[in-house]
């Protein structure tokens, strides 16, 4: 479910020792979330549970993440990230997010679980500007090629910095 709401300029924080937990089926509709999840972005439980988890999706996110997102968790690796959600009233919060696959005791893969903290304000104006140069790439390029333009554009990012993703992602989880 794609949501029609006008997104507007209100910080909402999680406290240092909040998490946001949910989890999903193989396709990304949620089937699990805990209370923190609804209290930050404003929805009950009967508005999550069996909705595509892009119901939290922020406009100024660029493709090119979820798309990365996705392949990692395809390759049933664990994937971290920064992501900039929108709440019901289209306030934002930002996230610091983890993803694993889920499996049931068979080893059969169920889903993903995904844990998210608040990250640190270096992590918040680092990744806005990233992020925001990713997706003017996309604008530029257009829908068709803006997930793979703005991978593009992250990857040579990272090699001018001579850094991979992961160190990255870690080194900005400090203040
Ligand atoms: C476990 C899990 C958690 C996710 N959490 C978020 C999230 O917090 N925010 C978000 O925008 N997308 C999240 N996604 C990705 C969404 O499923 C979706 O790919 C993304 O919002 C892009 O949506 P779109 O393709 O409709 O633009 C998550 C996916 C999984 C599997």
């Amino acid at each position: 479910m794609k949501n029609k709401i006008t997104p507007k300029n209100n910080e909402v924080r999680l406290a240092d020792d909040e998490f946001i937990v949910s989890k999903t089926d193989r396709k990304g509709v949620i089937t699990y979330t805990n209370r923190v999840f609804m209290h930050i972005a404003g929805y009950s439980e009967a508005e999550l549970l069996g909705v595509q988890h892009n119901i939290v999706r922020h406009p100024d996110m660029p493709r090119g993440v979820f798309k990365f997102l996705w392949q990692t968790l395809q390759q049933e690796k664990e994937f971290f990230g920064y992501v900039k959600n929108m709440c019901k009233d289209g306030s934002f919060y930002w996230v610091f997010a983890n993803v694993t696959p889920d499996y049931d005791d068979k080893g059969n893969l169920m889903g993903y679980y995904s844990v998210r903290r608040k990250p640190s304000q270096k992590a918040i104006d680092t990744l806005s500007a990233v992020y925001a140069e990713m997706l003017a790439e996309e604008q530029r390029v257009g829908t068709k090629n803006a997930a793979d333009a703005s991978i593009a554009l992250l990857q040579s990012k990272l090699e001018e910095l001579g850094v991979s993703y992961f160190d990255l992602v870690m080194s900005l989880d400090k203040d």
